[in-house]
């Protein structure tokens, strides 16, 4: 029977059907955007369904490897592919996305199992290995006829990804994105159809990567004529009282006609909007079909309010795209004007001034979470290195997420960027490529990596060709940046270190000045230093649970203390200072113990983000703040009398220590040193004054009941309603009378009410194989020494979200509003 409806009632019914799929989840294109701005960017991270395949049975795997997918375009069927796949069963998951962090872990003899923390992702673990993911979207009519494309943040790993069962392309880096022209693949008014295949059987570091979509997705929409955001370049030339800002504005017409009468006109606006500088208008006459023109323009600004670490001011830089009068298109890019110099006699020097490297190495990874880290949370995390008084982050080992970096050009920390290896072959030279165009407008980035300890072609000529090619590509894409190479050697220059302009020394700290000094003309920069290994709040190691004395004096063959190399280093001027390994423990890379061990313990901070001891000391070094800090905790019943080795961190230039009142003695701090005292233990106080001019500071320490209330303590005070602000909850075990119990290792519950979720939660330590996730907003994690972390999720609608929890039966509520 043939049925036809009135228009009217067709008009009505596809209203219907659209509602239905936009509430049944589907996002529709431009709901929440201004619809008639000339280019969108809709996030895509909701809603996604997920379930994993195999990568050793294709019955298993989807019938992928059985279908023979690419013998002919949409050839899907029996696959995730074909759009008519019925997904209902998969699992509806929120990007960021991590499953590895998800799954149990699991012992295993194999090296990369271990380096990885044990979770059984990987060639042995082939049914935990592939991850299938689906989205559907829908793009209104009125929108055919314009340009779209899809940016995938980043992937681990080795994706493929298809629309509407048209295959996209693939992606073999597990930190670099993608984007994807879906222009011609797409419907209108029709539910579009991603799917990614993800295949996490091949590692591609040896620390906890991950596995999935673990960054945003987004959903780009321009019309043909446009700005090309990959090819954009801006470049500030900073001179007394003025800077001139050079563009390169690529105009692509990604339409099937040709177009005429094109003109282009780029702006420097103020953080609210005021334009202070306006290019000349540029022509083109005429564009054909599917080319790009590229156009130069400059932006002339006097007394320009530069960019640096304590001001991180960003202007915007808006490039307006017309044609024949009519706006198509505005794209824009937030923009520091700043100059940096590296120079091999006085280091880095921002806008003129010299800037001694603090810096960190981190990896994308956070208790709770895994790699799948919310943007908020990138913050926070930046914001506690910032706190430290550290001004650098090497992004070691690979691409770091687009919005991470964001977060270091607001908030003022210089970044190492890096290429995840050291080769010149077709795959990695295009990735070195991708990631300079896509990083290249930062301010932060104040210096390029092209790989990190790559033994065996680092010391020959192979390392040194391969180094050279890749210099060739930084040059041409970034000529006003230079860049380093993180070598595990010492006084060598045979090989890659030949072509560096700026020597990076992974640990070997000791051969820093010969080096120096048979090559004045590079500088040099310490890209891993320190590497002492450090449990928090662990003052017996214990060889069983894994867990080393929380002090800084550990540490493996290759690396060294903090002390030993902020010493050698702080006072050269010539050396540009250097990156901690690391700023945060992390998973995978138990040292010096193996299993039950699962996280390294590096960090100056554990995998929450609580300081361990050494944090206090690279604060005491590395901020202005008045620092003192006795590390050592006074729960030691039983061992009354015995001596307790007491370490004093601090910037005050004499130190008295206290016992009960009593002086236990005043003491010289050294130059970039501790202090140290063994104490016979009485229960009590322990308590430090530091005498800094007329100013006293004091520390202590007290003999604390057991735990009996939870000191809870958020870092924001609401959170925005948008389903994806987070708030981070930090506990600290109190006895009866407040104090924090600093041995607490007692069991907590939690359950959340409200529209929001538990994401994640951890407690820092590296031996707890507890999950991390709850089931239904509830879930549960004992303390690791005084601390835990719950990690909230916003919802949607502006209302409160109450956190339960109870600590040996004793209940206690947080209430955090959710505003719109
Ligand atoms: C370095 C390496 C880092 C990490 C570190 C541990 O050799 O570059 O990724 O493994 O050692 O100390």
């Amino acid at each position: 029977m043939n049925l036809i409806l009135p228009a009217k009632t067709t008009k009505y019914l596809l209203k219907g059907l659209f509602c239905l799929l936009f509430l049944g989840g589907y996002q529709v294109f431009g709901q929440k955007l201004n619809q008639t701005a000339p280019r969108q960017r809709v996030n895509l991270d909701k809603n996604w369904k997920f379930h994993l395949g195999n990568s050793a049975d294709p019955a298993q795997d989807f019938n992928y490897g059985i279908a023979n997918l690419f013998a002919k375009t949409k050839k899907t069927s029996q696959t995730p592919i074909d759009e008519s796949f019925n997904d209902t069963g998969w699992k509806t998951v929120q990007l960021p996305h991590d499953w590895a962090v998800h799954l149990p872990i699991t012992f295993s003899q194999n090296e990369d199992q271990l380096s990885h923390g044990y979770r059984p992702v990987g060639g042995l673990y082939p049914q935990n290995s592939i991850g299938w993911y689906r989205k559907k979207f829908l793009v209104p009519a009125k929108d055919s006829g314009q340009q779209f494309s899809l940016t995938f943040d980043g992937i681990y790993r080795d994706s493929k990804v298809w629309i509407n069962g048209i295959y996209l392309g693939s992606n073999f880096s597990g930190y670099l994105g993608q984007s994807y022209d879906i222009t011609d693949f797409l419907y209108f008014n029709k539910a579009n159809t991603i799917t990614v295949r993800v295949d996490a059987t091949q590692f591609e570091g040896w620390f906890y990567e991950g596995a999935g979509i673990n960054r945003h997705v987004w959903l780009n929409k321009t019309q043909n004529i446009h700005v090309d955001p990959q090819n954009y370049y801006a470049h500030a030339k900073v001179e007394k009282t003025s800077s001139l800002i050079s563009l390169e504005v690529p105009v692509l017409n990604g339409g099937n006609k040709v177009k005429t009468g094109i003109r282009i006109i780029s702006e420097l606006r103020t953080r609210d909007g005021k334009v202070v500088a306006r290019s000349h208008p540029a022509e083109i006459d005429t564009l054909p079909a599917k080319t790009v023109h590229q156009v130069k323009q400059q932006l002339e600004i006097s007394h320009p309010k530069l960019w640096d670490l304590d001001h991180p001011y960003l202007y915007r830089i808006v490039t307006r795209v017309m044609v024949n009068g009519k706006l198509v298109d505005q794209y824009f890019i937030r923009f520091g004007v700043r100059d940096i110099h590296i120079t091999a006699d006085r280091g880095v020097l921002l806008n003129g001034k010299p800037v001694k490297i603090k810096g960190t190495n981190i990896h994308q990874d956070h208790a709770g979470v895994g790699t799948a880290l919310p943007d908020a949370l990138q913050y926070y995390r930046i914001q506690l290195l910032k706190a430290v008084g550290s001004n650098a982050i090497r992004t070691s080992h690979g691409a770091p997420a687009p919005e991470f970096l964001d977060a270091c050009d607001s908030l003022g920390m210089l970044i190492v960027d890096e290429q995840r290896l050291l080769n010149s072959g077709l795959e990695y030279k295009g990735q070195f490529e991708r990631l300079i165009k896509r990083d290249r407008n930062h301010p932060s980035i104040f210096l390029w990596s092209i790989g990190n300890e790559e033994g065996d072609i680092q010391k020959s000529s192979i390392g040194k060709r391969v180094a050279q090619d890749l210099l060739a590509v930084q040059n041409k894409l970034d000529p006003y940046r230079i860049a380093t190479y993180a070598a595990d050697l010492g006084n060598v220059y045979h090989g890659v270190n030949e072509v560096m302009a700026v020597r990076g020394f992974n640990y070997r700290v000791d051969y820093v000045h010969a080096y120096h000094k048979a090559h004045p003309e590079q500088a040099v920069l310490g890209t891993e230093m320190g590497s002492t290994v450090m449990t928090r709040g662990i003052y017996n190691t214990d060889s069983v649970r894994g867990y080393v004395i929380d002090q800084d004096s550990v540490y493996p063959w290759w690396a060294g203390t903090a002390e030993h190399w902020w010493q050698l280093c702080a006072d050269e001027p010539w050396m540009m200072g250097g990156f901690v390994w690391t700023g945060f423990d992390y998973r995978g890379e138990p040292t010096p113990f193996k299993w039950p061990n699962v996280n390294s313990h590096f960090g100056m901070m554990d995998l929450c983000g609580f300081p361990k001891n050494v944090y206090y000391y690279y604060k005491s070094v590395w901020s202005d703040a008045p620092v003192l800090h006795i590390g050592q905790q006074w729960n030691r019943k039983g061992q009354e009398g015995k001596l307790v080795n007491v370490w004093v961190y601090g910037n005050a230039p004499e130190v008295e220590l206290l016992l009960n009142g009593k002086s236990l003695g005043r003491k010289l701090m050294p130059k970039y040193g501790h202090l140290e005292w063994n104490v016979p233990y009485a229960a009590g106080i322990l308590k430090a004054v530091g005498y800094l001019g007329q100013q006293k500071i004091t520390d202590s320490i007290v003999t604390t009941g057991p735990a009996t209330k939870i000191g809870i303590q958020s870092n924001v005070d609401h959170l925005n309603a948008n389903g994806k602000d987070i708030a981070v909850i930090n506990l600290t075990a109190l006895d009866i009378s407040g104090r924090a119990v600093p041995d607490a290792n007692d069991r907590l519950l939690f359950s959340l009410a409200g529209d929001g979720r538990i994401l994640g939660f951890g407690n820092g330590d590296p031996s707890d194989h507890d999950p991390e996730t709850s089931v239904n907003n509830k879930g549960s994690r004992r303390l690791f020494n005084g601390h835990a972390q719950i990690i909230l999720q916003a919802g949607n609608s502006a209302s409160s979200l109450e956190l339960k929890i109870t600590l040996n039966g004793h209940t206690q509520l947080y209430r955090i509003p959710q505003i719109d």
